[in-house]
């Protein structure tokens, strides 16, 4: 398997009701997974793009939560129709998705 040029980290941690952190996956980010995993297929970069679902990358609160190594970037309340831009400017073009990042009050 070739090193990816991006991997790409999914938060899809879930949380029992009650529990006083909300999780990513009560804001339905496993559509958001899904949708990396179709438009990864659909683009046919497996060489260069890596996507692995996880647990908590830390502010819950923000989520769903995505994050892109190796620069570190990380994207907040992402939903599936944001998908396509951050493979289009991010993952191919090396630009941030400016709208999607993570105040640097949480990361950074
Ligand atoms: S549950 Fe996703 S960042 Fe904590």
């Amino acid at each position: 398997m070739p090193k990816p040029e991006k991997h790409v980290f999914v938060c899809v941690q879930n949380r029992p009701d009650g529990h006083p952190r909300p999780a990513c996956a009560q804001h339905d980010s496993t559509a958001v997974a899904d949708e990396f995993f179709r438009q990864l297929e659909k683009r046919q970069l497996f060489s260069k793009v890596q996507v692995t679902t996880t647990g908590c990358l830390g502010p819950c609160s923000e989520g769903p939560t995505v994050l892109v190594y190796p620069e570190g970037v990380m994207y907040r309340k992402v939903t599936p129709a944001d998908v396509g831009e951050i493979f289009d400017t991010h993952l191919v073009n090396d630009q941030p998705v400016e709208r999607l990042l993570m105040p640097t009050m949480f990361w950074g």
